[in-house]
């Protein structure tokens, strides 16, 4: 529970190099939003920031791929962004970005001051530079030939067939992925973080949730996910990390700091620093001070990030905090994990995503039915899945079916019984409440239930569980409606009119309870629905504290005597063809060949080819080697006799399902030794573009043993 005198929240910058999709919006924006106007209708000082992330690498190969520039790439996407969420009606206190002046003055200084306190080591290597594109190449743009396994494609850092951890250097026939020429080696300077120093403090800070000796945060309130994979990066052992590269987009290392020329600020280390620059425009607009919220006590700081976001959050960029000085830490960062869609991964490049300025031009007007959705499946805790189904049920049968239903039934009642003024009514009036059982279900009881489960979702939103506050509004509408049911207002108002007086009261109050409650999530259709009820709350100045104080109290939220309006629209059903349509959208594109684009190698003689056995044979066995997740260890049979290879396909396949299959070995490679076992000889892989592997086997039912050539 927070009870810091500010908070400050952030939100991801989003990286200009791609449109939003839903998975972003579910990750860091919704939530948040969700969060901030909840704290905003209590009355909290709080001050919610974002910005595009402008700078990096990616940037740069987005423009030369496109053939435009830098420039031109980020202003598009600056400007997408902020359609996007203004259509979504996220929001921000402040939208900033990256490539702002303000933001190069805000990271240099905050760099110039970890330099000056002595916090870099600075540590010349040489590395891969890339002559044609005139710039030294990240690992992830250098690719080769494994020298473990002989993949003809693996990366700079890594090989992602036999799953060696590799550096640039290791690889064979390297080549940039830039440009597809061969890098030279060149020396380059940069600037390194420590943060096998940081170790000691980052593990009491987080685990212990100390600071300095004192309690800085209730590590209960961290999710599990989070602590969980802090806890990995913290076992696995952190190491210094450079805060510069070599680029040409990007914030300049300051230009007085020697060897500074042509270096920028490493993009994770300026894009975290967008939340203070943000915070500086705010507070510049506004008439306050940005370093009440950074750098005074009694702040709480909140990243709202997504799960490929946390390492950064929660241990790199406290470490550039902490490393200045004068920094506020974070308090907490609920992370969210990944929305799936339809069943597969969300994903760019293979144009598998339902785009949010797609889906606000396709689907105007229901802005709110799709924050419903999305914080009903929000990946609080675990992955979750969109599915336009799901979607399409959740209007229906519960924005539609429930929701509006109940809201529009007392509406219509209360005009139609009282010409829409709130009736006056008997408080010993029984009533019955929505279990149905009329013992204890006076008015009274019933009105105190109603305070209760607001509270409740009150609660479920400080702690960051945005599903379960969603769900028991919908909870406390479905007891509405339960309560319209059991007393039948519309039989009953022959009969006993008195009696109906104290049910349509309860029901009114019910109905302005949900309108304040249902604010954060769908703000459009809460404020359709107080204007509904003429029912008009301050909500950015905490009268939604004063209206939980009154009820309390036991007082009424809406009088008697109040006028309410006319019934209108709140939601409408989503018809079997709109979601048809929007399913026919989503079609998978190929992922850019990675296997076309591998260089062929050298030629080689007749001879040489000659000089390789390959033989046809059946996998007897098959099981895991201990330790390596990337290796099984087979038993081949190739009719004359049996061989024992090792292979990097654990991946892709469970031991089980590889039993029986036909495979062509290369019979006369050395045998070599692979985590202690020795392998003799290799089974060819086919690799397709998605990077998914394919035993080369001979047609069904051939026998072991036979010659390839
Ligand atoms: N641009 C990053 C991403 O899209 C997020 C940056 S968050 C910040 O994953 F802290 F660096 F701003
Ligand atoms: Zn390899």
């Amino acid at each position: 529970m927070i009870d810091a005198k500010r908070i400050l929240v952030t939100s991801a910058l989003p990286y200009a190099n791609g449109p939003l999709h839903i998975g972003h919006l579910a990750g860091a924006y919704l939530s948040a939003d969700v969060y901030v106007r909840f704290q905003r209708m209590m009355g909290k000082d709080i001050v919610w920031v974002c910005g595009s992330d402008e700078n990096g690498a990616a940037i740069t190969i987005k423009a030369i791929k496109e053939e435009t520039s830098p420039r031109e790439i980020v202003d598009k996407f600056h400007e997408l962004f902020q359609e996007a969420f203004q259509g979504m009606n996220i929001s921000f206190d402040y939208y900033h970005r990256t490539s702002d002046e303000l933001h190069h003055e805000t990271s240099q200084e905050f760099f110039r001051k970890l330099y000056e306190n002595g916090k870099f080591e600075e540590r010349t290597s040489e590395q891969y530079y890339d002559p044609k594109a005139n710039q030294f190449l990240a690992d992830r743009y250098i690719k080769g030939t494994c020298p473990k396994c002989d993949h003809p494609s693996a990366y700079g850092d890594q090989c992602e067939n036999c799953g060696s951890a590799l550096s640039p250097t290791d690889l064979i026939n390297p080549s940039s992925t830039l440009t597809g020429e061969t890098p030279v080696m060149k020396e380059t300077t940069h600037w390194y973080l420590p943060l096998n120093e940081d170790e000691e403090w980052l593990r009491e800070w987080i685990v212990d949730g100390k600071l300095d000796g004192k309690e800085h945060h209730e590590p209960k309130d961290w999710k599990n996910h989070v602590v969980g994979q802090c806890k990995s990066w913290l076992d696995g052992g952190l190491h210094p990390r450079a805060m510069t590269r070599d680029l040409d987009w990007g914030v300049d290392v300051p230009q007085e700091i020697k060897g500074a020329e042509g270096k920028k600020l490493y993009v994770w280390m300026d894009a975290p620093i967008g939340y203070i620059s943000s915070t500086k425009a705010w507070a510049a607009e506004n008439g306050k001070d940005w370093k009440d919220y950074w750098q005074s006590d009694d702040t709480a700081l909140l990243h709202f990030i997504g799960k490929d976001n946390i390492v950064f959050h929660c241990i790199i960029f406290p470490a550039i905090l902490k490393a200045h000085g004068d920094y506020v830490l974070p308090t907490n960062v609920p992370a969210n994990q990944f929305m799936n869609l339809e069943g597969d991964k969300i994903s760019t490049s293979r144009n598998w995503a339902i785009w949010v300025n797609d889906y606000l031009k396709d689907m105007p007007g229901k802005v709110d039915e799709l924050r419903y959705f999305m914080v009903k499946a929000m990946p609080e805790q675990k992955d979750s899945e969109f599915t336009w189904a799901g979607f399409q049920d959740a209007v229906n049968n519960e924005l539609v079916n429930n929701l509006a239903n109940f809201l529009n039934r007392v509406v219509v009642l209360t005009n139609k019984y009282y010409e829409g003024v709130v009736p006056e009514f008997d408080e010993n009036q029984m009533i019955f409440g929505p279990s149905g059982d009329d013992e204890t279900s006076f008015y009274d009881n019933e009105y105190l239930r109603l305070f209760d489960d607001l509270s409740a979702t009150a609660q479920f939103i400080r702690d960051f569980d945005f599903r379960g506050a969603l769900n028991k509004i919908m909870e406390i509408s479905s007891k509405g409606n339960q309560i319209l049911q059991f007393n039948e207002p519309w039989k009953m108002i022959k009969e006993d009119e008195e009696n109906v007086k104290a049910v349509m009261n309860l029901c009114v109050q019910y109905c302005a309870a949900i309108s304040s409650m249902l604010r954060p999530f769908l703000p459009t259709a809460a404020e359709r629905l107080s204007q509904l009820l003429n029912f008009d709350q301050n909500f950015e100045s905490g009268e939604f504290v004063e209206m939980m104080d009154k009820m309390a109290m036991g007082d009424s939220i809406i009088e008697p005597g109040h006028k309410i309006n006319e019934a209108s629209h709140l939601f409408s059903r989503i018809d079997d063809e709109v979601i048809a349509e929007q399913k026919a959208k989503l079609v998978k594109t190929e992922a850019p060949a990675v296997v076309a684009s591998t260089p062929i190698k050298n030629n080689i003689v007749f001879d040489d080819f000659t000089k390789i056995d390959f033989r046809t044979a059946t996998i007897l066995e098959a099981v895991k080697v201990p330790k390596a997740n990337k290796l099984l260890q087979l038993t081949l049979d190739l009719g004359f006799e049996k061989r024992t290879v090792v292979s990097g396909i654990a991946q892709q396949y469970k031991p089980e399902d590889v039993i029986g299959k036909q495979v062509t070995l290369v019979a006369n490679l050395a045998p070599r030794k692979i985590r202690g076992v020795e392998s003799q000889g290799m089974i060819l892989m086919a690799e397709n573009s998605e990077g998914q592997l394919s035993f080369v086997s001979p047609a069904d039912g051939w026998e072991a043993g036979n010659v390839v050539s």
